[in-house]
């Protein structure tokens, strides 16, 4: 599983680093998410999932 992140759709609001730091980070040039290329740990699946469902405009995927 990987996460993945529209960046046309995300509206930098910064939710899903604050849930889930280990894959999810803002892009400093954009002020958009961006998600790390690495598999998601079985451990941090749960937060990841978090994010996809919490972030206000569903920009994430997880898949
Ligand atoms: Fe963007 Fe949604 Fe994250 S708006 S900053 S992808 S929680």
């Amino acid at each position: 599983m990987k996460g993945f992140v529209d960046e046309e759709t995300c509206i930098g609001c910064g939710l899903c680093p604050s849930i889930c730091p280990e894959i999810f980070e803002m892009n400093n040039e954009t002020g958009k998410a961006i998600a790390k290329d690495i598999e998601i740990p079985d451990n941090t699946l749960e937060d990841a999932r978090d994010a996809e469902e919490q972030c206000p405009v569903e920009a994430i995927d997880i898949k």
